[in-house]
């Protein structure tokens, strides 16, 4: 879900696609591409795994690439590890069609199958050339132009796409087509620009158009022509680009983290169903059989910071789905034990990066005593994502701002798949205990959006709070793991001092630092746990705490003892981290801000430990 761009009109394309790209560098990437044609002569395509100064080296700045209409991508591989031949754009054999693409093909294996009986092969590993293929496929068998093919392969394709097509036989025109991936058009004095995103073109031009989805257009040199998916030409109206560069770089939010908190229902969903296909959970693509889960007599779950408090929020729902025993340690600490493994265990590596230099160890330490690996990672080809035995990957896409959020909440729905995929195989679950799972974890993103739609009491709340030296987070059970998230958040962000206690822990030591106004955020989703928590929530409240409740939707009695309330919908208990980590995210958001910090890039802290 990186970055594209595209160019036709009367100037060289290869510097303006290289200038487009290097604006879209902030999403992170991992390799890079172009393909330019000068008038009707066959295409040049370079491409490069890394940074894009390797392109820039190879094309002496995109000048020793001629033409006037060309395509570019900075790849953040979903499918297929970053690699030159895994770069785009891909092309059909014969380059009648060449593209490139933002987004994931989820039905690429099927669209594979069906094109290798026409005879096609395919030489990358990714989704991508699937497609490209397809329409090919189209525009040969059944002698369409590029719209109609593009709209049959449209009609074809599950996923999302932003797609930028040439085809051999249509010269200086560029064809695009858009499904949930971002892109805009942008036109003026004769040239005309596609871009995944604002700040690739805005050097250029401010006039674009939106490009709708399931919607066709084609660029050719200072025009647009748009068309809905049945090939009917439609009208689009100019709007005019009223933000700077460095808004468009945030897409209009004022801080990556803002963007990345609103981008978790989309990628929550891409993660569900990158494993969940038709109705039932197939662990074919991370090598897990049944008989291997059945076989599993005790997880570990290895980790660091919000990636370790993922394991904490997975260890109840795994030990509340199946019989296995599941132990969460921390990398730092995992590293150094001197423990005996429990013979058929399966130790579990939590990390976006795939990087951290702690969960690296800790992974080298499980293999070297012969015990099987399973990283959940999201970044593609990463260390980790290497040298476990097997990868899930998250599909949260490139998380920019350093206080992790939508990587941390599809890590946790990757948890629940993991758990409920155990469950299942070692039939310790009923089958309609599956569905009944499987559909509810289908309604998480919505059930963000909602909670994202009330954010501004959350916003209001942070800045009356703001000025705290202190803050306590309480809860037991799932709710006492999403504590730990919550505090970290505070603590990286807004540099609180702040600490998650389970909240049957308070009486044994903790509660002695309660005073008057001492911040304490009550999470309290778990059912069975509710009136437990209430009153470890009265004792601080009686001891002067200022308390912030947080629980689900009907618990309104909630209000009779905390000073301010969130509520979340209710959904399955098991499920209800993934909705109350919503607020505490906003929380540590909102009150860094209003402490004036830098909340992308806090002080001391990196995206990624790569040293011990
Ligand atoms: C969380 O907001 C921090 N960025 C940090 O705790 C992070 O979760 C930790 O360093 C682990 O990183 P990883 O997931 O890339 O391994
Ligand atoms: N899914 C495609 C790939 O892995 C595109 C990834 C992207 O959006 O950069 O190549």
């Amino acid at each position: 879900m990186c970055g594209i761009v595209g160019f036709t009109g009367n100037s060289v394309a290869a510097p303006i696609l290289l200038d487009g790209l290097s604006k879209l560098e902030y999403r992170g990437y991992d390799s890079a591409g172009i393909a330019v044609r000068d008038g009707d002569k066959d295409f040049e395509v370079v491409k490069a795994k890394g940074k894009l100064k390797s392109l820039i080296e190879m094309t002496d700045h995109g000048n020793a690439v001629k033409g006037t209409c060309g395509i570019g991508h900075t790849r953040w591989a979903t499918h297929g590890e970053p690699s030159v031949l895994n770069a785009h754009p891909h092309a059909s054999d014969d380059e009648n069609v060449v593209a490139v693409h933002n987004g994931i093909i989820e039905n690429f294996q099927e669209i594979k199958e069906k094109l290798s009986k026409s005879g096609y092969t395919f030489k990358s590993q990714t989704d991508t050339e699937a497609a490209v293929k397809l329409i090919d496929y189209y525009y040969k068998k059944y002698n369409l132009g590029p719209v109609d093919s593009i709209a049959r392969a449209m009609m074809r394709i599950r996923g999302s796409y932003a797609l930028c097509v040439m085809f051999k036989d249509y010269p200086g025109q560029i064809y695009t087509a858009r499904k949930d991936s971002p892109m805009i058009i942008g036109v003026s004095d004769g040239q005309t620009y596609v871009a995944s995103d604002v700040p690739a073109i805005l050097k250029y031009t401010r006039n674009v158009y939106y490009i709708g989805n399931l919607e066709i257009a084609k660029l050719e040199k200072g025009s647009v022509t748009f068309y809905n998916i049945d090939r009917e030409e439609i009208t689009k109206t100019l709007t005019e680009i009223k933000w700077d560069a460095e808004a468009a770089e945030k897409g209009g939010y004022e801080h990556f983290m803002l963007k990345e908190i609103h981008e978790q229902p989309k990628v929550i969903a891409d993660t569900i169903k990158s494993v969940v296909k038709k109705g039932r959970i197939n662990f074919e693509n991370i090598n897990l059989t049944d008989e291997e889960m059945k076989n599993i007599s005790q997880i570990y779950i290895v980790a660091c910071g919000s990636a370790y408090h993922v394991g904490m929020a997975a260890q109840y729902v795994i030990e509340e789905l199946t019989s296995l025993p599941v132990r969460v340690e921390l990398a730092s600490e995992f590293r150094y034990r001197k423990m005996k493994f429990v013979k058929d265990s399966l130790v579990i590596i939590i990390s976006q990066s795939g990087e951290t230099a702690d969960s690296l160890a800790a992974l080298r330490e499980a293999k070297e005593n012969g015990i099987k690996t399973l990283g959940i990672v999201n970044v593609v080809g990463s260390s980790i994502a290497r040298e476990a035995d097997n990868v899930f990957y998250t599909l949260a896409g490139p998380e920019i701002s350093v206080a992790t959020t939508k990587a941390y909440s599809t890590q946790l729905v990757a948890a629940y798949l993991l758990a409920i995929g155990f469950a299942k195989a070692r039939e310790e679950i009923t089958d309609e205990r599956y569905k009944e799972l499987l559909d509810e974890i289908n309604t998480i993103p919505d059930k963000i959006s909602r909670i994202l739609e009330d954010k501004e009491r959350i916003q209001w709340f942070s800045a009356k709070v703001a000025a705290v030296d202190d803050a306590f987070f309480i809860g037991r059970g799932i709710d006492y793991a999403i504590g730990m998230e919550g505090s970290l958040k505070m603590k990286e962000i807004s540099y609180i001092h702040s600490e998650a206690y389970a909240a049957g822990e308070l009486k044994h030591g903790p509660i002695s630092l309660i005073e008057n106004g001492t911040l304490v955020i009550g999470v309290n989703t778990q059912p069975e746990l509710y009136e437990k928590t209430v009153s470890n929530m009265v004792e601080v409240k009686s001891r002067g705490a200022y308390l912030m409740g947080l629980t689900t939707y009907g618990n309104y009695s909630m209000e009779d003892t905390a000073d301010f309330t969130v509520y979340i919908p209710n959904t399955d208990p098991l499920f209800a981290g993934s909705l109350s980590v919503i607020p505490l995210q906003l929380l540590g958001y909102y009150i860094s801000v209003a402490r004036g910090y830098d909340v992308d890039k806090p002080r001391n802290l990196a995206k990624s430990v790569t040293v011990e």
